[in-house]
């Protein structure tokens, strides 16, 4: 198969083959960009490998396509160029595993054959040759073109090599599975399974950056479910699989919240693609396993998952190496609101308790109906209508409200330090106090939003405090 004419920005390509003919090298373009030609998928980073040095090779590169932007890593035998809104790497083949962001120094003495042995999967191990005799032809030794369309991941050598070169490549698979919806082989999988616990040396930004990936996933739950049946989510995720599983008392069962979690995460991924939200699907649930309890009556309830769920989210996020700022505070907030516009639906939706949900969530509203939505999993299709309908109710009552009061970034309409100044009071209790009352009087719709009322509001207050003359 020749793929000259899917060689893009031609003039990089043309460039590499020229340097390496004037210094002697053969280069290869490998892995993931040749991968993408053949499904067809958009890809900016370009990986070169050389029989030879890729240092040598990516400095001249560098010089022909007059291009400034060059780093090397000369312990690694690896370079970057920087050319336009692509990265190109440039690597000499080598013996042993390929590792990207290893901190093991490599030898580069290998065969293209050799390299191509050590990468993960028969579709990242596909090369095209750049020098002039075949410039554009394919090289796939282990027929990764037909594993890319019977859409199969499996590795080149035996995968048990494979994994222990590098136990992260465990994660890779099955991020590969879900991001291009594949099936892994089953000798490769079973070797997943043989060796998941081998996940424990890989550091925790390498895990969470594939973590991430199938989470970004079109349909994560493919992903979740394979790094459940590998064994592999245990290490990574233990309080996820903690919601697995259904137990029956007296006859009284609950759902089982690790699917039921799946569900509302590919509920969500239809309508956003912003991870931190996805996040929050998979966190909503998370504080039912230490929450449960039977009741002989009520049967099973999880009272207060939502707020140790909440409580919860911040230790997760550390473990994993997820950021720990205003993206975490944002799941945080969600998973501790994500019952309150359910409890609205349920009962009559008043003005106060819409207007509470607005001043508490801000202007992460929008994102937390689209939570719950996403939380409607039953298979009753009388309940999921109702539920429907309700929450149009109350997300017009939402813009209704937000039109006029103007809470979502609600500011106090007198300030603490106006309050001091007006009776002359040093900061203490009290003025908290007055200002808590006047926002739960517009919070109750006692009063409107506005200066003017809570001016007045205030005068009584005080006056009643005995502030007032
Ligand atoms: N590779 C490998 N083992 C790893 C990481 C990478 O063998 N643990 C090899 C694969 O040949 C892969 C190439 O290095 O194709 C580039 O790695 P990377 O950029 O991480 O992945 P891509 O395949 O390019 O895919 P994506 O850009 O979607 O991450």
């Amino acid at each position: 198969m020749n793929l000259k004419s899917h060689l893009l920005p031609e003039e990089v390509f043309s460039a590499v083959a020229k340097c390496a003919t004037k210094i002697n090298l053969d280069a290869y373009v490998i892995g993931g960009f040749v991968r993408d030609i053949i499904l067809n998928r958009p890809s900016k980073d370009i990986d070169f490998v050389s029989v030879g040095s890729g240092i040598s090779l990516a400095k001249k590169v560098a010089q022909e396509l007059k291009c400034k932007n060059l780093s090397l890593f000369k312990n690694f035998g690896t370079a970057m160029v920087k050319y336009k809104a692509h990265e190109l790497e440039f690597v000499g083949a080598r013996k042993e595993s390929y590792q990207r962001d290893s901190r093991k120094p490599i030898v580069e003495d290998g065969t293209l054959e050799d390299d191509q042995n050590r990468r993960d999967f028969t579709i990242n191990a596909l090369a095209i040759k750049l020098s002039d005799d075949g410039y554009g032809e394919l090289v796939d030794p282990f027929d990764g073109v037909n594993d890319l369309k019977k859409k199969i991941i499996r590795t080149p050598l035996d995968p048990s090599i494979t994994f222990s070169d590098d136990p992260l490549r465990m994660m890779r698979a099955i991020r590969f599975a879900s991001q291009l919806n594949f099936d892994i082989e089953a000798n490769t999988f079973d070797s997943i399974i043989n060796q998941a616990d081998r996940i424990k040396i890989v550091s925790k930004e390498r895990i969470i950056d594939e973590l991430n990936k199938i989470i970004l996933s079109p349909t994560p739950s493919y992903g979740f479910k394979l790094l459940f049946q590998s064994g592999l989510l245990h290490y990574i995720f233990p309080e996820m699989i903690a919601l697995h599983g259904v137990e029956t008392r007296e006859g009284k069962s609950h759902k089982d919240n690790f699917y039921h979690t799946l569900q509302v995460l590919d509920n969500i991924s239809e309508n956003t693609n912003y991870l931190y939200l996805r996040w929050a699907a998979i966190l909503h649930d998370i504080a039912k396993p230490p929450t449960k309890r039977f009741h002989k009556k009520a049967g099973w309830t999880f009272h207060g998952h939502e707020d140790k769920g909440a409580r919860m989210v911040p230790t997760i996020f550390k473990r994993m190496k997820l950021p720990m700022n205003d993206k975490m505070k944002y799941v945080q907030k969600l998973v501790k609101l994500h019952l309150r516009p359910i409890a609205l639906v349920r009962d009559e939706i008043t003005d106060s308790a819409i207007r509470r949900l607005l001043f508490e969530a801000g202007d992460d509203v929008d994102d937390l109906m689209t939570l719950c939505n996403a939380d409607i999993t039953t298979k009753n299709p009388n309940k999921v209508k109702r539920y429907l309908t309700n929450f149009k109710k109350v997300k017009q009552k939402l813009v209704e409200l937000e039109e006029r009061d103007k809470l979502r970034n609600f500011q106090p309409p007198i300030s603490g330090e106006e309050i001091m100044k007006r009776y002359n009071l040093q900061p203490s209790r009290i003025v908290g106090e007055i200002k808590n009352e006047i926002r739960e009087a517009i919070l109750e719709g006692k009063i409107d939003n506005n200066k003017e009322q809570a001016e007045s509001l205030m005068q009584e207050i005080a006056k009643a405090r005995g502030l007032e003359n």
